[in-house]
């Protein structure tokens, strides 16, 4: 088959030039319009991410204010996430699959020339958002998996490093022998982990871009579902439903239980709900209720993800927007706690906030 013959740097081109063209969607009234027609943040560059990404907005902010584009900036913010071992959700000091093995999921999507990269199920690899991104920047390809990823991320000068902590590998041997009365496991002695330690965990960090010049960009990326059966995927690689943007309307982002993100396509139904007119806000809130009403439908075969005692979802998912405008929001499916649930960083520096939630407890 004839390859098309546009080089990145092409594409690069076409994608500046595109940030030019003038909005067509329903966007609220902005006086800041540049004299192309195309509306321009009103104050600034916005960077979104959920509520483990403070370091992450700060950084992807000083980026993207630098002349970083917005996805590169997204992704050199959750790097910091990436290689932290104290967050058991993403990257380096991920809680494993059921076999103990860390595998991580990641994708970026740039706004400007509307690509897009991920890998999924990758092993010992630390920084798989930038995988994502050559994935994107350099093949004709969206979606890399498994030992192809891995592969892939070497050929490009990653280096194959252990991802499992010895704090990982510590709460996943006492989940395994905790989980079932009926098998040959015997509880490690001692109180160090706490059952509390290894309830299990959808995670995650997502990270939405906005310019001054009113390009978006965003990442997500994870280690999944703790102890998930190897090889499953979740939402966070998959375009649509863990993340998604269009310059032309905002940029979205989901992180907790990928399952859901993905019987909703909810990060493209945030973006969509933008297009027409909702403020970021309201786009994750309609989203997670679009979620909540599948849901009701769910339980039917799956009785586990819906509490009868508190007559709602039995796990949390959370949505997270940024307009083209610089409108910013997010929404969460539970409270669980008085903790802020989503950080966020403009000109007034980076910051922690509560967002609403559809129930509070
Ligand atoms: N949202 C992350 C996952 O479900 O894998």
């Amino acid at each position: 088959m004839t390859k098309p013959n546009i080089s990145r740097r092409t594409v690069l081109a076409a994608g500046a030039g595109l940030a030019g063209l003038p909005f067509s969607g329903p966007l609220r009234a902005n006086p800041h319009r540049a004299s192309t027609g195309s509306p321009l943040p009103a104050k600034g560059a916005v960077v979104i991410a959920s509520a483990n990404g403070l370091r992450t907005v700060a950084k992807a902010y000083q980026e993207v204010q630098g002349g970083t584009r917005p996805v590169s900036a997204a992704i050199q913010g959750v790097a910091i996430v990436e290689a932290d071992p104290n967050d058991i959700s993403v990257g380096y000091g991920g809680l494993p699959n059921e076999q103990g093995v860390v595998q991580l999921d990641a994708a970026c999507m740039d706004g400007i020339a509307h690509n897009a990269g991920s890998v999924a199920c990758i092993e010992n690899i630390m920084h798989p958002a930038q995988v994502a991104e050559i994935v994107m920047d350099h093949t004709d390809h969206v979606n890399l998996v498994g030992q192809g990823a891995k592969d892939f991320a070497l050929s490009y000068g990653f280096k194959e490093e252990n991802l499992l902590t010895d704090r990982a590998r510590k709460i996943w041997l006492k989940w395994r022998a905790s989980h079932s009365k009926d098998d040959d496991w015997l509880s490690p002695a001692g109180d160090e982990i706490k059952n509390a330690d290894f309830e299990r965990l959808y995670g995650t960090i997502h990270c939405s871009v906005l310019s001054a010049s009113g390009d978006v960009g965003c990442t997500t990326t994870t280690s999944g579902l703790s102890f998930k059966i190897p090889g499953r995927i979740g939402d966070s690689p998959l375009i649509g439903c863990g993340l998604f943007c269009d310059n032309e309307v905002g940029s979205a982002g989901a992180t907790g239980r990928g399952e859901s993100a993905i019987h909703s396509g909810g990060s493209w139904l945030v973006v969509e709900r933008m297009r027409s007119g909702d403020t970021p806000e309201e786009a994750c809130l309609y989203a997670l209720k679009r979620v909540v009403s599948q849901v009701k439908r769910q339980r039917t075969w799956q009785p586990r993800l819906w509490s009868e005692k508190e007559n709602r979802p039995s796990f949390n998912l959370s949505f997270y927007a940024i307009r083209k405008d610089g409108l910013f929001g997010s929404a969460r499916m539970i409270r669980g706690g008085d903790n802020p649930t989503y950080s966020v960083c403009d000109s007034k520096g980076a910051r922690l906030v509560k967002g609403p939630v559809l129930y509070e407890s």
